[in-house]
């Protein structure tokens, strides 16, 4: 199939172009379309035939379930048979937002897009072309990220077409995403509520607003211990660069010099690098390197995260056949983005300054 690539000239229901992909959902067919998180691929979620496309285009597996988008809260909660008070303050507070919550399933609600579950999945999105494809469709859009099952997510429509081209029928082109990492996912079915999948709200917001989360425990160096979380999703391999990835732990003075040395062992294989700003002066390495990725300052949680996927895709075109990737500190966002380098890299982590003193 011929993947058409529209532009949004406004983000308006009455957009050309976004009622070209409104035709598209309405004859059964899928559109990649931007979200303030990651970019996802939608069809109309209370048509199974529709939904089983998804699943089909992405390489997805079954018993992995979609979530559900929807213009408001009220059309978001019409996806639910019930809806705790709970539910109701965190979308006051969080919507539109990068905040997903799984509720008890309502009826109409196919179990092709919940795969088989009792619960759904839905979130009402803070980026101004999916809210206006929203109304102009008038119904709920199901979309997990547009991205070929196990690969980075997409945060530009040029991703997309990466993983997609010729397997889905459009792409909405609504310029590179905000937030980076994709919605945390929140249990709100048990008390109290459970994170299943940290992102773009953070777990101080959310307690803040709640009183008491659960989250899914942290080992050591704060990452999410892979085995406990329950989001069906989490269990496989996610997020991951053709290439074997490693996240490197330690200050900027200990990975640049850890790098370097990484660097002059490995010349002949060519490793790529994602790393601070203030690693790569401390390293003296040149940016525009095609093997090495700026993140922006470390102290700058938020464009990393708006950058990681962009990095991994960037630095497997450039053909390496190992990344090294600068862990940031787990803290607010960087919970989510930890929880990402941690699947994109399988666990395999090095401390640079052990590292170091085994020289
Ligand atoms: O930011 C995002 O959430 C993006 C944008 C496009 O909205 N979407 C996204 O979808 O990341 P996806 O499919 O890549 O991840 C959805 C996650 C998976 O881990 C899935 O298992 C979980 O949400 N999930 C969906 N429905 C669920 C349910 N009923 N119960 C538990 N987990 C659920
Ligand atoms: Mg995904």
């Amino acid at each position: 199939m011929k993947t058409l690539y529209l532009r949004v000239q406004t983000p308006h229901p009455e957009d050309p172009a976004i009622q070209a992909c409104v035709r598209v959902l309405r004859r059964g067919g899928l559109v990649a379309f931007p979200t303030e998180t990651v970019y996802g691929l939608g069809a109309d979620a209370l048509e199974p035939e529709a939904v089983a496309k998804i699943f089909k285009a992405k390489g997805r597996p079954a018993d992995n379930p979609l979530i559900v988008h929807a213009a408001d809260a009220d059309r978001a909660f019409e996806l639910a048979s019930d809806v705790p008070g709970e539910a109701r303050r965190l979308a006051d507070a969080f919507w539109p937002g990068p905040l997903t919550m799984v509720l008890p399933r309502a009826d109409h609600v196919p179990l092709e897009t919940t795969a088989g579950l009792d619960t759904v999945a839905v979130r009402v999105p803070a980026h101004a072309v999916a809210l206006a494809f929203l109304v102009a469709y008038g119904s709920p859009i199901a979309a997990p990220s547009a991205n070929v099952s196990g690969r980075p997510s997409p945060t530009k429509a040029s991703h997309v077409l990466q993983d997609l081209d010729g397997k889905i029928d459009a792409v909405l082109d609504g310029g590179p995403t905000g937030v980076g990492v994709e919605s945390t996912v929140l249990d709100v079915t048990v008390r109290p509520p459970r994170i299943l999948r940290p992102g773009g709200v953070t777990e101080e917001a959310l307690t803040k607003a709640l009183g008491a989360v659960t989250g899914p425990s942290k080992a050591p160096h704060g990452e999410t211990d892979i085995k406990e979380a329950r989001s069906p999703g989490m269990k496989y391999r996610h997020y991951a660069p053709k290439a074997e990835a490693v996240a490197v732990h330690g200050s900027p003075a200990d990975v640049a010099r850890a790098l370097t040395n990484l660097r002059n062992v490995q010349r002949k294989s060519k490793p790529g690098f994602l790393i601070s700003r203030e690693t790569l002066r401390l390293a003296r390495w040149s940016e525009s390197d095609p093997t090495v990725y700026v993140l922006g300052q470390r102290t700058d949680v938020e464009e990393a995260a708006r950058r990681f996927y962009d990095g991994l895709r960037q630095l497997d075109h450039a053909g390496v056949a190992e990344i090294y990737i600068e862990a940031y500190p787990a803290v607010g966002l960087g919970v989510a983005l930890y929880d990402r380098l941690v699947r994109a890299t399988q666990g395999k982590a090095l401390d640079a300054a052990a590292y170091l003193r085994s020289l």
